[in-house]
């Protein structure tokens, strides 16, 4: 059942990438950018990780108990429409195609701005 030949094999282009990447900045990051077209009741956030991609990403508004499915409509904006006013701040968690998971907190402000791209502090 172990893979850890292939994923130690993963792990090395991972940090190969991230060495790469890093020349520019600091390690790999994820961004979350506000899209046109968001209101107090939709949401449309483009989900850039390096190196990867979103296979799955689910929302929080602040004070909720209950994550809920973002739906991938445009490249890499995932969005999610509501009947009631959204609550921010926003949390997001994510799973990547390459299987990376993590969740951020208030990563999207609730007087968010059209176009701001948030970068979670912690990760
Ligand atoms: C988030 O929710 C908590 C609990 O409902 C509330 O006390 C707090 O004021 C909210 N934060 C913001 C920024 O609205």
């Amino acid at each position: 059942m172990s893979s850890s030949s292939s994923s130690g094999g993963l792990l090395a282009v991972a940090v190969l990438a991230a060495v790469l990447a890093g020349a520019r900045c600091a390690p790999a990051k994820v961004t979350f950018t506000v899209e046109k077209g968001s209101d107090e009741k939709d949401l449309a956030v483009l989900v850039k990780y390096e190196g990867d991609t979103m296979a799955e990403v689910e929302l929080r508004e602040n004070g909720s108990n209950e994550w809920v499915d973002m739906v991938k409509t445009d490249g890499d904006v995932w969005r999610f429409e509501s009947e009631e006013p959204l609550q921010g701040p926003f949390n997001f968690r994510f799973l990547t195609v390459k299987g990376m998971k993590n969740v951020f907190d208030d990563v999207i402000p609730a007087k968010y701005t059209i176009g701001a791209t948030y970068t979670p502090e912690q990760y």
